[in-house]
């Protein structure tokens, strides 16, 4: 199996467990501004809420994914108060012709004060663990 890494953030929350997950699977995390050039299985997208949606960017970034380099696409990402972005994700992906695996991991994320220190380093190795479980199937 080959996996990617992939994320947006705006104040590091997403970037934290980018790092964790791709540690976890043995590949670099990088920004979404990198595109995804080699065949992967599977394409791990790290992102948030902002203003109850996801970022124009990570649309764009979903959009423009190739459907015959990338086998599906697995969500996760933390955000203060809503639950995961998942659906949103999906409605690109589904535009771009690319699966989404029906596991995710979220997590809260801190906030303007809220959720201190999250994610925290019980999050982090959680998010390990999720990509971990992929190496298993
Ligand atoms: C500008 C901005 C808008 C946000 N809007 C929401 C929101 O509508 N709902 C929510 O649950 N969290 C919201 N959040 C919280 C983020 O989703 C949360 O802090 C997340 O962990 C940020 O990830 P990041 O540090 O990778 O950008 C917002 C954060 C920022 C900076």
């Amino acid at each position: 199996m080959k996996y990617a890494v992939r994320y947006y953030t705006k104040t590091g929350n997403t970037e934290k467990l980018a790092k964790s997950v791709a540690d976890a699977l043995g590949v670099e995390a990088l920004p979404i501004s990198e595109p995804v050039s080699e065949p992967v299985d599977i394409l791990f997208l790290g992102n948030s809420y902002y203003a109850f949606s996801i970022d124009p960017e990570v649309r764009s970034f979903v959009l423009s994914l190739d459907k015959g380099k990338v086998g599906r696409i697995v969500n996760f990402g933390s955000a203060a108060m809503l639950n995961s972005t998942y659906k949103k994700v999906k409605a690109e992906a589904d535009k771009a012709g690319i699966p989404m695996d029906k596991k995710e991991f979220h997590c809260r994320g801190e906030f303007k004060g809220l959720h201190k220190g999250k994610p925290d380093a019980g999050d982090l190795k959680a998010a390990a663990d999720f990509a971990k479980s992929f190496k298993d199937e």
